[in-house]
């Protein structure tokens, strides 16, 4: 393409730039390969008979206000419900700190909207969501990732990293959390490392953006509370989402602040969008309150849990030892690391991995830095059961080569998230 606009893009703009993961993985589409790439639900999770039936109700009864635009906050029942499920999170909420978004991202690109200014700081984990880095990014934040394990960010360096910066002069706003069944990681933080994160963010006088698109997707173990349900100062900013437990093409999703910060939100996003589709609105809203949602998630968990564990078998089965994995209690995805000696690079074995048709997403691009080149990330909910061990198998075999093409690589270590 050309450059002919470049001068008139907004600094913002000229440091957006696509990647080259995403060129590459165009080639998923194709029918034949087993993608292990997308972030996708699984189609089969989606009920579609009861938003079928949901949807003509709400155009018998409610056409004239589903079909308006709608307060920019969200419609009052839909806030209520919200405000009641997070309840039983332990996130104890007025319905005014609720602010409905259109999708999780929408809370991704509003908050850093409203807190970033140029060069101001986001702390966020290594790996961290791609698409919750580019929103910091593109309003000229800085990103600096802090090294996690099996169990998350760990804290001490956390405090040390933040101490570091404040004493350069750096000026950090918050920090961004993914404590449950994080994306790309799969790994759960928990509740002890919860609450030394939310200490240190009181330290310093820090924010945290509580990312949870998944906690209701729990396969193994018991529930943890949410950072925001230890919050007594109105320092975490939490944001969900109906994508995953209804459907993303709904686009709707929320966030829960003090009172103060859900107002700017909402000034800043009647800039963006005026209000969520109000329709779609009336779908979430009805949803809940028929009780859908509680006789539908438990199906969603069967269906996923039992992927996962597909992928946990196939994995240990055919992958080489020398490769490590996390093990997710819930979510959608899991994390490899192949061993490193500076040279492995998960973008050459997937144009490999393209021939033999089978994908994933390489490690790299969940950096700012451009580490992360010998790992990769699985998504296990989307592909069919039949179709994972068929995968792995041909993903291992890849990797086998690759290996076998490095012998003269002396193997660090390898640590499920390479710290
Ligand atoms: C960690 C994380 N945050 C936010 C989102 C965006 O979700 P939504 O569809 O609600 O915009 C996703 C989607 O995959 C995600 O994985």
């Amino acid at each position: 393409m050309g450059d002919r606009y470049q001068e008139l893009f907004s600094h913002r703009a000229q440091q957006m730039k696509a990647s080259d993961i995403r060129e590459l993985l165009k080639l998923v589409q194709q029918h034949d390969i087993i993608s292990f790439a997308g972030g996708l639900p699984n189609p089969q999770a989606f009920p579609n008979e009861e938003i079928k039936k949901i949807a003509v109700d709400v155009l018998e009864n409610d056409a004239f206000a589903a079909l308006q635009y709608g307060p920019t906050e969200g419609i009052k029942p839909l806030r209520q419900k919200i405000a009641e499920r997070m309840a039983k999170k332990g996130i104890n909420c007025e319905d005014m700190e609720v602010l409905v978004v259109t999708g999780s991202q929408q809370a991704l690109d509003l908050v850093a909207k409203v807190f970033l200014n140029r060069k101001d700081i986001v702390i966020a984990s290594a790996p961290s969501y791609l698409a919750g880095l580019s929103a910091f990014l593109s309003y000229e934040g800085k990103v600096e990732q802090t090294p996690m394990d099996s169990q998350g960010v760990l804290t001490d360096v956390l405090r040390e990293r933040i101490h570091a910066i404040h004493r350069h002069g750096g000026n950090i706003k918050f920090i961004y959390a993914l404590p449950t069944f994080h994306n790309p990681a799969g790994v759960t933080m928990p509740e002890k490392r919860r609450k030394e994160m939310l200490d240190i963010a009181k330290d310093y006088d820090l924010l945290i953006v509580e990312d949870d698109p998944y906690s209701e997707l729990r396969y193994v173990g018991n529930d943890i509370k949410p950072i925001k349900a230890f919050d007594d100062e109105g320092r975490v900013i939490y944001t969900s989402t109906f994508s995953k437990i209804l459907t993303p093409g709904l686009r709707v999703g929320w966030v829960i602040a003090d009172p103060e910060i859900t107002r700017k939100l909402t000034i800043a996003k009647q800039a963006t969008d005026l209000c969520t589709s109000t329709f779609n609105q009336y779908i979430a809203y009805e949803y809940m309150a028929r009780g859908y949602i509680d006789k539908h998630i438990p199906k969603i968990k069967e269906l996923y849990g039992r992927k996962m564990k597909i992928m946990l078998d196939a994995l240990k089965k055919y992958f080489p030892k020398a490769v490590k994995w996390t093990e997710p209690e819930g979510g959608m995805f899991l994390w490899c690391s192949l061993p490193d000696a500076g040279k492995t690079d998960t973008r050459e074995i997937l144009k490999e991995a393209l021939v033999q048709k089978v994908a994933f997403v390489p490690g790299n691009g969940f950096y700012v830095d451009g580490s992360g080149k010998n790992c990769m990330r699985l998504n296990f909910t989307h592909p069919r059961d039949e179709d994972i061990p068929v995968g792995v198998k041909r993903l291992a075999k890849v990797i086998e080569e690759e290996l076998a093409k490095a012998k003269e690589y002396k193997f660090l270590d390898t640590a499920p998230i390479g710290v």
